[in-house]
């Protein structure tokens, strides 16, 4: 059995992430704002916003074997109507949270045998689309984080990130509400279809386990990012 930290798993891709390592037979601690509906005996959860100011860790006793950051935002608008702070609130919630979340359990990282750590980047941080200037931005810091902090790290601790494509959870369920909507947003992908959020788990979860890989941004995107 393993103790994971998964920051955002009350939804989408972290709760997925979440299930499937209880399903595993390992201990996982859940860290948001908003309790997950989960109950089982290997699950704990202690409530934090990686948005606030002044974010409070709880103390965690022994090693941890991983730690997978989730939580991200979607704020898609023209340049002309984004203001300084939603770039800087972009950039605490997906960068600056993961570097505190990852610097106050390193001691415990350090302790673990073959100890992971798996961010989330986005397809918008390497192809250029409109309205994504502000996530775009702060997913660039993840990509720059995650490869520096392999470097830093090496050969101790792996850091790898996923660059997804839109994937089925509530972040983007206001761009897929509707057939319509939906239908367009397959379409735009190769392989004609959106993500779920077990393919990018089960994906997360196997880069974890791989001991021979760090400082990679792995695209989990259709085609999006590749493909004509
Ligand atoms: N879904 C997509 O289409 C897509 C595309 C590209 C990249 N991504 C990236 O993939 C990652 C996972 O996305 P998702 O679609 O699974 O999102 P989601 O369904 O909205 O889940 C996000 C998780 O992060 C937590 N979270 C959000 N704000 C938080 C805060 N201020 N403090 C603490 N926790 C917070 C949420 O919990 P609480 O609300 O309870 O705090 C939730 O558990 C994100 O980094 C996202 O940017 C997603």
């Amino acid at each position: 059995m393993k103790k994971y930290v998964v920051a955002g798993c009350s939804s989408g891709i972290g709760l997925s992430i979440t299930k499937n390592l209880l399903e595993q037979g390992h201990q996982v601690i859940g860290m948001n704002r908003n309790s997950p509906d989960l109950s089982h005996d290997l699950f704990s959860f202690v409530s934090i916003d990686f948005g606030s100011q002044e974010i409070i860790l709880p103390e965690i006793v022994g090693s941890i074997d991983g730690i997978f950051y989730c939580p991200g935002s979607i704020q898609l608008r023209p340049f002309k109507n984004l203001k300084p702070i939603d770039f800087i609130n972009d950039f605490i919630l997906n960068v600056v949270g993961a570097s505190i979340l990852i610097k106050q359990y390193l001691p415990q990282l350090q302790l673990a045998n073959e100890p992971g750590i798996l961010l989330f980047s986005s397809v918008a941080a390497q192809t250029g689309m409109s309205f994504h200037s502000s996530i775009a931005t702060a997913k660039a810091g993840i990509e720059g984080l995650t490869r520096s902090l392999a470097a830093e790290f090496a050969p101790k601790i792996r850091v790898n990130a996923i660059a997804p494509s839109l994937t089925q959870t509530p972040l983007s369920d206001k761009f897929i509400n509707t057939p319509e909507k939906l239908n367009a947003s397959k379409e735009r992908h190769p392989l004609k279809n959106i993500g779920s959020a077990n393919d990018l788990a089960t994906c997360a979860i196997q880069i974890m386990n791989n001991n021979w890989m760090t400082g990679q941004i792995i695209a989990i995107d259709g085609g999006l990012s590749s493909i004509r």
